[in-house]
């Protein structure tokens, strides 16, 4: 039977939704508490999901109330301070993604979850998808042989989410920290989390802000937030990183860009097959003397139904259950050094060496 867990979400903003959704869909789940800077925000938020205790001080909070976990869901910038604070009182973690602003942050968050014994988990919610989990099975039962190149694309057309996420105080960066992180990781994971041991990167920051409005629902709604941010971050990122068993990685990612359509793709490429996930699956090998094109049977694309529910009863079954953890720390700090190593070598024009 698993134990009851006793949960508080620091960071009342767009995914913290997800994970009150994840945590609504768990029998064994009480979100005890919620809390945020912007304390009438947190207010609603909890009247909405008939959360008991509200607070602005995630300290306050981690003093007052038992917790067995929380959900850190603030702008990156407010990653490490509750994540290590949590830690340090006792609390396991799922601190989203990107772990961090930079690889000192992830370290020192890494090792609080060390010392203290509890759980650091990454919102790497894309290792949760259906996609993954088929591309992986073909991977893993060695269809694919040894997969020695891939692509990780992320590309949007006109796509800033606006507010703090341009504002390289807030946010650490642009496209790279905050989109090609999902990317980079799905293929790593899928590789069975190789270790990088450089990289190479460019950014460029020519078209800046979106150029055009319309649509889409997730540019920044109060625009007098807006105002209170700099605009300050890359544009468009690409990238090379260097795996220790051989694998080549290149990465694309990109707020704004003069490109027809926006991407999210994956292309892996191995000694028996190659993949794509673009947003279906599909395999390419040869049989009999032919090159075939194989597609599994179904809807493969990535499902946003699901989604975060997969992710966060992971996170609940590795706090009540000791489940190893799918989505550890030591990945994110990894991320955050291929993320590290890509902006130095973006300024300085070399190839950055990775340890
Ligand atoms: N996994 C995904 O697909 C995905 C998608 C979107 C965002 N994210 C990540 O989730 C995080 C939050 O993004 P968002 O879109 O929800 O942002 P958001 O701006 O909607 O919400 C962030 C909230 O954090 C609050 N906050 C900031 N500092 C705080 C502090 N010290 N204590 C308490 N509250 C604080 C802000 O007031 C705000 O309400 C980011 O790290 C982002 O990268 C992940």
């Amino acid at each position: 039977m698993d134990k009851n867990v006793n949960v508080g979400i620091i960071g009342t903003g767009g995914i913290s939704g997800f994970h009150m959704a994840g945590y609504k869909a768990c029998k064994n789940v009480n979100v005890a508490a919620v809390c945020d800077i912007d304390y009438e925000k947190a207010k609603k938020y909890a009247e909405r999901h008939g959360v008991a205790r509200v607070y602005a001080d995630y300290n306050e909070m981690l003093a007052n109330e038992k917790l067995d976990a929380v959900s850190v869901c603030t702008w990156n910038a407010a990653h490490k301070a509750p994540a290590v604070a949590a830690l340090n009182a006792g609390v396991n973690v799922i601190c989203e993604k990107p772990m961090a602003m930079n690889r000192f942050e992830a370290q020192e968050m890494l090792e609080a979850s060390e010392k203290s014994g509890k759980l650091l988990m990454i919102g790497f919610v894309r290792r949760f998808g259906n996609d993954a989990a088929i591309l992986k099975k073909f991977i893993d039962e060695g269809t694919m042989g040894d997969v020695y190149y891939a692509k990780a694309t992320y590309l949007r057309r006109n796509g800033c989410p606006g507010r703090w996420f341009g504002d390289k105080e807030y946010s650490g960066g642009g496209p790279l920290i905050d989109l090609g992180v999902h990317v980079m990781d799905l293929v790593r994971y899928l590789c069975h989390n190789p270790k990088p041991v450089s990289a190479y990167g460019f950014t460029y920051d020519n078209l800046g802000f979106n150029r055009a409005g319309g649509g889409q629902s997730w540019i920044a709604s109060d625009s007098s937030a807006v105002r209170e941010f700099k605009y300050n971050v890359e544009d468009f990122v690409g990238a090379t990183i260097k795996f220790d068993n051989g694998l080549t990685m290149n990465v694309e990612a990109s707020f704004n860009l003069n490109v027809k359509h926006d991407v999210g793709s994956i292309e892996l490429f191995g000694t028996k097959s190659g993949a794509k996930i673009d947003p279906q699956i599909e395999l390419f090998t040869d049989m009999n003397g032919m090159l075939v094109d194989v597609k599994p049977c179904g809807d493969t694309g990535l499902s946003f139904n699901g989604l975060f529910e997969n992710e966060i009863s992971h996170f609940v079954d590795c706090v009540a259950n000791g489940t190893p953890c799918r989505a550890p720390a030591e990945d994110g700090l990894t991320l955050m050094k291929m993320i590290d190593a890509i902006y130095e070598s973006a300024k300085t024009g070399k190839l950055v060496k990775i340890k």
